[in-house]
Parts: structure tokens; sequence; C-alpha cells
């Protein structure tokens, strides 16, 4: 049986809220984090994705705070004075102090508010801070730590924002204002705010930890050894015994203190010496189609983009089947062995092995996405581009011609002979494309010159491998050292909409406390990889029955060798390519399927009771206050037979408060995680689309047990 192990169906939904009862119980969130309008990595996304529903709880009274980054400000906020008296009062202080804070509107889904502090204004005092968090925090910053000493300067202007903004904001009625704080990057600001003992509600997450990154990039047995580090040691010798000072300090100054995923959860106790008091998956803001299966129309147009590109990339090779091309990636910030780039090269050299020998007609063309130093395109990859328009060009023209020849002898009343339609002159021009896209070298491995081509990471893994595009390769590679943009000459197209034209994403992680990039290829309908070290691994391995039959597979990390990891890597990827078209758009069909199982109407839940926990521990008198305004707002009958749902939250921190309760307060909830739930039959409803035909008894993978 192939089955959600806990996916109940649709629940009630009340989006009546906007952020009524916020205004009215004078309710407030800051949320704190570097990756405020200023993209990093995957806490940009959930601070961005999670906004549409935050704004439904707290409206105007939901407000970002973030440092300044001209370049993403340019592009992606809607510069205005804010609108409300204490965010004025607050960023005026600062101003007529020199500090230069820009207030105005993400131009995201949501349009929250946002408030960013222009740092290099506010340097001048750094000194000054240094001085004043030593007294209080008793942690020192090093003068050549830049990032810390921006962590500082962010810390201590979220602070002198926040006591302006509570000072203003109390004076109007009682206020409940919570702070949110991402990431040790923001915990300065949080450290702050808790000793001088502001009244404000303080939640810190973690989406990692310092030394869990820094211990797992090098060769430590990492998971084994949890218990028996050294941890002040480990800090100290790689230089980062401040910044892991001031990430444990937000941990335990946290009123409440929230991870990611229950494997960061584990990772924090021992490391950060703070179990969680509750966890907080990350969720997405999931498009709903308004027809079925578009999503399978935009794979199919995606990839076509994808097809193109191949096709200059590979000029002169060009001899394999695009009809049996499958397109496979892996993309993320460049932690070579933390996000499993080694363990995919490696698998992929395995896959080609497999290819070859099982005389497989089906071509893999693995794409690698990581960010890192580049002079540009190379000459080749641009040049590849060229021959195919160029052909593409000429082609065009001759067909066009031959077109005009035809109708002018056809409307004559004569059939045409094939020297009167096409021309020698247009076989020349067609020879000479023939001839430009002749080459004497491979398809490169890389589209750009890589700064330091000679010690890094995947080009050499490629090398070693052997992985050169060669004609007889079946698996190709291609490494893309920047992140997509559709401005790109070369490959013009949005990371969305390449990863919806791919067929396969794989993400074999080592360190990843909960890994965006599956959960994107998941609700857009493509079939990942992840491993049972990523929460999001974790999380569905948890949450969904069999989810290899959804392409959802998961690699075993934990309790594998390398070896064996490897090579259950490369078999799911073999036994990948072994499906059949129809095979595929079923799978695809299944995986969108669980998105709402990743949706924020979902997992938001989780940041709410969070919020709620926070105001319970700063606000006893609070849940009292709350239900004057509940049943105001609240007033939508909701739908009967809730049942209890369960929290990934470790059970002893779940503070006992009433779950129905905190749901029928949870104003977006459609779907809820029930462990009670009986597995709903998923095949049914296999292929609604209805031009493609039904899936009889399909086995989806051709497993083989190793
Ligand atoms: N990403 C992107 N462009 C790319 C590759 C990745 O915007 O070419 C984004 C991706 O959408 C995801 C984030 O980078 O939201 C990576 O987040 P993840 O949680 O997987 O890893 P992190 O970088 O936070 O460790
Ligand atoms: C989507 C489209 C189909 C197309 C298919 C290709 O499902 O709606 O029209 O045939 O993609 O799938 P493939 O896995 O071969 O890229
Ligand atoms: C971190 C983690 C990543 C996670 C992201 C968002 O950067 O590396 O696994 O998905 O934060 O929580």
């Amino acid at each position: 049986a192939k089955s959600l192990k806990t996916f109940q169906g649709i629940r009630f939904e009340k989006c009546l809220d906007n952020g009524e009862a916020a205004e009215q119980m004078n309710k407030w969130l800051l949320e704190v984090s570097w990756e405020v309008a200023n993209k990093v990595g995957g806490i940009y996304t959930v601070i961005r994705s999670k906004v549409p529903i935050t704004k439904k709880e707290y409206g105007n009274n939901y407000i970002c705070l973030g440092p300044y980054n001209d370049s993403f400000v340019k592009t992606e906020v809607e510069i205005s004075e804010p609108k409300t008296d204490a965010l004025r009062e607050a960023v005026n202080d600062m101003r007529r102090n020199g500090v230069n804070v820009v207030t105005g509107n993400w131009l995201i889904e949501g349009f929250p508010q946002v408030v960013l502090f222009d740092l290099s204004s506010a340097a001048n005092r750094l000194d000054g801070w240094k001085g004043d968090f030593f007294e209080h925090a008793h942690i020192g910053i090093p003068y050549f730590d830049r990032e810390s000493n921006d962590a500082l300067l962010f810390g201590f202007c979220v602070f002198w924002f926040i006591g302006i903004f509570l000072e203003h904001v109390k004076r109007i009625q009682k206020c409940y204002v919570i702070a949110h704080f991402h990431e040790w990057l923001a915990g300065v600001g949080l450290i702050m705010t808790r000793l001088r003992g502001y009244d404000c509600g303080l939640i810190f997450t973690t989406h990692a930890t310092l030394l869990g990154r820094y211990l797992c990039a090098g060769s430590t047995d990492f998971y084994n050894n949890l218990s028996f580090f050294n941890l002040d040691k480990e800090a100290g010798d790689r230089q980062i015994y401040h910044r892991y000072c001031i990430e444990r300090a937000a941990a335990s100054c946290a009123h409440v203190f929230t991870t990611v995923s229950k494997i960061t959860g584990i990772e924090s106790e021992f490391l950060l010496n703070k179990k969680p008091d509750i966890l907080t998956p990350n969720g997405l803001n999931v498009q709903t189609f308004a027809a079925l299966h578009e999503f399978q129309n935009l794979h199919a147009q995606n990839k076509e983009k994808l097809n193109a590109f191949v096709r200059g990339h590979f000029y002169g090779h060009y001899d394999f089947d695009l009809d049996k091309t499958l397109y496979f990636f892996i993309a993320g910030r460049y932690e070579f062995s933390n996000k499993g780039a080694d363990m995919f090269i490696e698998s992929l050299a395995r896959l080609n092995h497999m290819l070859k020998s099982s005389g497989s007609d089906v071509t893999i063309v693995a794409f690698m996405i990581f960010p890192t130093p580049t002079n540009n395109f190379n000459i080749e990859s641009l040049r590849g581009q060229s021959v195919a328009k160029m052909l593409r060009d000429t082609v065009h023209n001759v067909q066009s011609d031959i077109g005009k020849r035809l109708y002018e002898i056809c409307l004559k009343g004569h059939l045409p002979k094939a020297e009167q339609i096409l021309y020698s002159s247009d076989l020349i021009e067609l020879k000479k494309c023939i001839y430009a896209s002749q080459r004497s070298s491979l398809p490169p491995i890389c589209t750009h010159n890589v700064c330091d081509d000679v010690n890094d990471p995947i080009l050499n893994a490629l090398r070693r491998c052997q992985l050169f595009n060669a004609r007889t390769d079946r698996v190709k590679v291609i490494f893309h050292p920047e992140f997509l943009r559709s401005t790109s000459p070369l490959l013009p197209l949005e990371y969305e909409e390449f990863v919806r034209g791919c067929h396969l994403g794989v993400f074999p992680s080592y360190y990843e406390p909960w890994g965006y990039t599956p959960a994107e290829c998941t609700v857009m309908g493509v079939p990942n990889i992840s491993t049972n070290l990523s929460g999001f691994g974790c999380f569905m391995e948890e949450h969904v029955h069999e989810p290899e039959t959804y392409g959802i597979y998961v690699i075993d990390r934990r309790y594998k060798s390398a070896e064996e990891s490897c090579q259950q890597l490369a078999r799911y990827m073999f036994d990948f390519s072994l499906l059949t078209r129809r095979q595929r758009i079923i799978l695809r069909n299944r995986t969108e399927r669980l998105s709402e199982l990743l949706d924020w109407n979902t997992l938001g839940i989780y940041y709410y009771r969070a919020r709620q926990m926070v105001l319970q521990r700063t606000h006893p008198e609070f849940e009292e206050e709350q239900l004057k305004f509940t049943t105001q707002t609240f007033s939508a009958p909701s739908t009967p037979g809730v049942s209890r749902s369960s929290t990934p939250a470790p059970p002893e921190h779940d503070d006992g408060s009433d779950d129905e309760e905190e749901l029928e307060n949870f104003p977006h909830q459609k779907i809820h995680l029930d462990e009670k739930t009986p597995p709903p039959p998923p095949d049914t409803d296999e292929d609604e689309k209805p031009h493609l035909e039904r899936a009889d008894s399909v086995r989806l993978l051709p497993h083989r047990k190793d």
C-alpha cells in the first residue's frame, strides 16, 4: 500500500483575521534576520515565503528588520516613510543620531513593512558597542572578523530600535511585542534586549549550528561523536569562539528556542547545551494552479529551454537523443561536502558505468549549480550557444525561402523538383554552419572560468572521476558556478524555471538542518533525492508512508557507510533512468500531491505555537486577554471533528497547552499532521490528465533491494 502515514484530509480554513485581532490587542511581531530583503541562502526563503501567512495574523503589526543591502533594496524594496507612530519615532531617533535607516515595503507577496539598517552609517560606533557588549554579555569580538563586526552592528541597531519602539508602542495601551530572531548573525540584538530586561517576548530560531557546519565540513564523524566534542576547543581551533558564544548565548537568552528539524534539535542539545522548546519546520508558499496538471505543462515548457541550452553546449558532440535525455541537478551554497556534491559526483561516475554496461540508450545531463568566484563565462560555452543559434537562424531562413518557392511553383500548377526548392546556395550556407560546429575539444564540464580552477573541489572531483563529457559517456556533466538568473546570456532561466524543467533533484547532503532545495522540488512536482541527515528527508520519512512511491527518495547516510550510501544513490538514479515517460509523468503527479504537507498553511502552526508560547511565558495573563479578542474575531464556525495534531517537537517540551484550542485560533490551518490518520489510497486519481494514458499496473521504481 502506498500511502501517506500522517496526511489528513482538508480541514477548516479561517482567513478572516487579517491582523485585526493583533491591532486591537496592540500585539506586534518583529522578525529579525540578516536575510530580510537580502538573499544569501535558505533563511531568505523562510522569511520570504512565510510573509503571507504571518501577515494574515499580524496585518500591519508585522515588521521585518534586516541589514541594508543596496543591490537588493534597489530591486526588492519600495522605499517609503513609516506610517505608524511607534515605527516612525524609533526610526527618526536613530536617524537623528546619524544612523541611516531605510524603511518601506518588501516587494514580495504580502508586501510587508521593512526596516533596514545601513550598517556602514553606524560603523563609527563599533568600538563603543563592542565595549558595551563585553560589559553586558562578556563576549569579546576580535577586530579582524568582519562578519562578526557586522553582526554586532546589526544587533545593536536592532536593540536600539526595539528600545524606542517599545517605549512608544506601550504609550497607547498595554502591548505584546514579540521579536523573532533567526540564526546567530541576528543573535546580538536578542542578547542585549534580554540582558537589558525589555518587555519583549524573544524567540530564537537556529537554522544550523556554527560548530555543526564547521565540523561536518571537515572529515569528522559528526553524528557519532556529538556528545564527545570539546566545544570550546573545537570553536577556538576554528577561530569562531566568539561567534559560537553569540549563538549559545542567544539560544539561552531566548524565552523560546526553536530549530528547524529534529536533527538540528539534537545537535543543539549537544552543541548549544539547549533543547529546542518547539520545532519549527520550514514551509513554502505553495502556488495553486487553476488548471489541473498545469505544472506538467510547465515542466515541458522549461525542459524545452534546457534542451535549447544542451544543443548548444554539446555542439559537435550532439549525438544523443533529447527525447531520451534526463536532467538531474544539485544546487545550493557552495559547501562541497556538506551539500553532498562529493557523493553526487562519485555516484554519477558509477551511474555512468551502470548505464554503459547495461547498454542503456538514456543520457543523463547532470547540472551542478553552486556559486563560486569566476572570471565570467568561458569562450567555449558561449561559442556553443552562438554556433547553435547560427544554425537555427540559417535553417529558419532556408525554411522560409523553401516555403515561398514551394508556394510559387504550386500556384503555377506544378509539383516542384528537389533542386527547384533547395538551391545549392542553401546547401553552402548549411554546410558552413555544420563545419563551424565541429570541435576538437570535448564539451566543457564548466560554463565559467573558475578563479581557483586548480583547487576547486567540484572540478577536481570531476577530473578524478573522469567525467569529461566524452562521446561514450552516458552521464554528461555541467558545472554552473553561479546562481541562475533569467538575464544570463548562456542559460537564461530563473531557478524555479530550471527546477521545473529538470527530471530529478539530487541533494545527498551530509549537513542539512532542513534543505529547501528538495522541498521546493516537491512542491513543483519534481522527484528528488535527499538524505536521512537532512531535516527535510527525516520529516518526509516521518510523515509519508513509503516516500519513494511519491518520488521522494531518502538516502541513508546515518547508518550506512559512505560507500554504501554512494551505491544506494547510484542505484536510485539508475532505477530512475529506467522509468518510461508515462511513469515519470505519474511520479511527478504523486510528488506534487505532497505539496500541501509542505505548505505554510500546514506548517505555519509551529511558528504560531512558538509565538503563543513566548507570550504565555512573558505575559501569563495573555491567554485570557487573547480570548476576549479571539471570540470577537474568530467568529466563523469551525469544521467539527478536529483531531489532535501531532507536533514534531520533543514531547517533554510540549508545554501541555491545548492543541485543539491552538488550532482553533490558528487562522490558516488547512491540513494538519496526524499520526492517527488512516492512509488514503493515493493511486486512485493517478492520472487525472485527460490526454494521458491511464496507468495500469505500473511499478514506478523497478526496485532492487541491495
Ligand atoms: N537557490 C537559488 N538559486 C539557485 C540555487 C538555489 O535561489 O540557483 C535557493 C533555493 O531556492 C533555496 C536556497 O537557495 O531556497 C537554498 O536553501 P537551502 O535551505 O537548501 O540551503 P542553505 O543555503 O540555506 O543551506
Ligand atoms: C509533461 C507534459 C507532457 C510531456 C511530458 C514530458 O507531462 O505535459 O506533454 O510529454 O511532460 O515528460 P518527460 O519526463 O519526458 O520530460
Ligand atoms: C540553513 C540550512 C538549511 C535550511 C535553511 C533554512 O541555511 O543550511 O538546511 O534549509 O537554513 O532553514
